[in-house]
This record gives structure tokens, C-alpha cells and sequence, in this order.
């Protein structure tokens, strides 16, 4: 069987957090251990100082953070290459011929750029880098002729876009270079863990997120403070399950899904506290969280390796993206000489 070909990634901006593994590290890894895939996963440095320009100094501090995050939920240099995208000059070059393929339109209609720029509040000066991002993580996939993207939810319209951009550049140049990659999704209602405040989202600007690289007592202290079902102030009075944060997290998080259906009968019949549910969440995270949390520490401990192994992989990922660009220039026929 041939293998697939598989190219992800993250902007560091800061930690990798606990809705990022629900969302797609778990998926990564769980493809690297079945061994049909030929995994790449990519620090998206440069889509990083699309908005942060001006900030240099936390995307450098994020970088290594997300390397230790990856290798701490069991990404393995030995199996996955994992490189550093501003070490691989190739996808700026291919960005730029994929520029020429895309409207400006087009980049104004992406959904996930729109809500981002609403949020961020650019105002009239979003930078042009900002609204060009999809192109760039064109060139990220295509570079590496991936045919499986795993990410979260909100990457969808990146896929589309890039979908596009393949489609177009064969169809322009008249080949068969580039390859038309497939999102791959976290299980239906899980794609979307929400925030410790109940928000739709966690995320670090909201600063409601459980990191994967927080303490134990951090955890237990963010598990205590959750938001649950605001009307439940008695122990005895009955509780929704519906939008609480809590239960939410059990759904995902619990192994034992018939325990879980104990405490959400309890909890709706009345006669069950909040305290205790939430104790519950605290050793289900605790469980899951503990090991990731200790290959986090034990790593940490040789930060040099660390920057080794994302150097050893960026020089494997060159290889690769060098070939492609190879093809790109051909097909265009900017291979003059
Ligand atoms: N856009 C992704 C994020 O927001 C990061 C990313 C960059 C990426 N290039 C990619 C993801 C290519 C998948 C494939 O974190």
C-alpha cells in the first residue's frame, strides 16, 4: 500500500492548549502510530508574523513551546518530520506564482480570514500578509503534494481554497504537478472544545484554556472555576446538561461513558453538586493530562535537541518542498537555464 501524505501545522502564538488536542493533535498522532501516513507537521512561524509583525519576540518564545507541545502529546521526530516554516524558502516562491492565480475578491470572501480580521480589529490597515495567509498555507500542503490535511474545524475554508488554487494551476499550466488535498476533521461535535467560561471557543485572547503544559494544580484550580449551569444553586435543585461546560468536557474527555450517564441523570434529577462533577472532570483530565505533561518536562530539559530536531527536519522538508518548486518553475517555464 502506498502511503499518505500528510502536511499540518500551527501558528505559534503561544501554548498549544487542550482544545488544540481535541481538535487535531490527537488525530495526528494517531496517524503516525498507524504507519499509513508519511506525516509532516509544520511551526507556521511566518503565518504567525502575518499579524504580529511587530511582535517577533513571542513567535520566537512560541516556537519552541509548540515543539515541545507536539513532541510532549507523542509526535515523534523518528516517525514525523516536524520543520519550521521560515527555514523552507520554497514556499514563498511558490506563494508568490499561486498569488497570481487568486483575486483579490477571493481572499475577501475567505470565511475564517473575515472573522479573524473582525476580531483582531486591523481596522483600514489589515496587513496584506494577513489576507494572503491562505495562499501561503497553499504552498504549505502543495509543496509537500499532500493529500491529507488534518486541522480543526475553522482550517476548513483554508483546504477549499487551496483545493482551488490546484485545481487552477494544472488546469492553467496545462499539468498533473499539484495535488488536491482532503481535509481531515475531529469526530462530529468535537471539533469546537469551549472555553472554561462556557464561550463557543477557547482560545488564548479569551484566557480560557487549560494549556496543555499547565500544572497539575493549575488544572484543578481552572476545573474548579468552570463554568456550569448558572441556575443550578443548590445541590438539590435539578441541572442542565445542555451548554454546560462540564458535562461538555466529560463527553469528550471520559472513558467510561455509562458513569457519565449516571452523573448527568443525577445531575438533571437534582441532588448532585457542581463540586462533585467537577472533581470527576479533574481526575478524567488529570489522567489524560498527567503523561503529556511529564514528556513535556523531560524534553524541556534539553531545549538545544529540541531546536536539533527542528533543524534536522526543516533540512528533510527542503528536500521535498525543493523538488516541487523544481516542477512549479517548469510547468510555468521560468527554467531558463
Ligand atoms: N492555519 C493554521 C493555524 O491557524 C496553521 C497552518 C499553516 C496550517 N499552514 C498550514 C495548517 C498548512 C495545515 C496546513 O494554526
Amino acid at each position: 500500500m502506498t502511503k499518505k501524505t500528510v502536511l499540518t501545522g500551527d501558528r505559534p502564538t503561544g501554548k498549544l492548549h487542550i482544545g488544540h488536542y481535541i481538535g487535531s493533535l490527537k488525530n495526528r498522532v494517531k496517524m503516525q502510530d498507524s504507519g499509513d501516513y508519511d506525516i509532516n507537521v509544520m511551526i507556521a512561524d511566518m503565518q504567525a508574523l502575518t499579524d504580529n509583525a511587530r511582535n517577533p519576540e513571542k513567535i520566537r518564545n512560541s516556537l519552541v513551546e509548540v515543539a515541545l507541545d507536539y513532541l510532549a502529546v507523542g509526535l515523534d521526530p523518528n516517525k514525523s518530520t516536524i520543520f519550521v516554516q521560515s527555514q523552507i524558502p520554497a514556499l514563498n516562491e511558490l506563494t508568490m506564482y499561486y498569488l497570481d492565480l487568486v483575486s483579490v475578491a477571493r481572499l475577501e470572501r475567505n470565511p475564517t480570514v473575515k472573522a479573524e480580521i473582525k476580531q483582531k480589529e486591523f481596522g483600514q490597515s489589515i496587513p496584506s500578509g494577513f489576507l494572503i495567509y491562505p495562499v501561503s498555507q497553499a504552498a504549505d500542503i502543495t509543496a509537500f503534494k499532500a493529500d491529507t490535511v488534518p486541522v480543526g474545524d475553522d482550517q476548513e475554508p483554508m483546504i477549499e481554497q487551496t483545493r482551488e488554487i490546484v485545481r487552477s494551476f494544472n488546469h492553467t499550466y496545462d499539468v498533473d504537478v499539484l495535488v488536491e488535498p482532503e481535509g481531515v476533521f475531529p469526530p462530529k461535535g468535537q471539533g469546537r472544545l469551549p472555553g472554561l467560561d462556557g464561550n463557543a471557543k477557547m482560545s488564548k485572547s479569551l484566557g480560557n484554556c487549560i494549556y496543555l503544559s499547565d500544572s497539575e494544580d493549575e488544572v484543578q484550580r481552572k476545573v474548579m472555576s468552570m463554568y456550569t449551569d448558572p441556575n443550578h444553586i443548590r445541590v438539590e435543585d435539578p441541572g442542565q446538561i445542555e451548554g454546560n461546560t462540564v458535562f461538555t468536557y466529560l463527553d469528550v474527555f471520559a472513558k467510561d461513558k455509562s458513569e457519565v450517564d449516571v452523573l448527568k441523570a443525577q445531575y438533571q434529577a437534582g441532588g448532585l453538586g457542581d463540586v462533585k462533577v467537577k472533581r470527576y472532570l479533574n481526575e478524567v483530565l488529570q489522567a489524560e493530562l498527567g503523561p503529556i505533561r511529564k514528556r513535556r518536562e523531560e524534553f524541556a530539559k534539553d531545549i538545544p535537541a529540541v531546536y536539533d530536531m527542528l533543524k534536522a527536519g526543516s533540512q528533510k522538508a527542503n528536500v521535498v518542498a525543493n523538488q516541487t518548486l523544481d516542477e512549479v518553475r517548469k510547468a510555468i517555464g521560468v527554467n531558463y537555464f
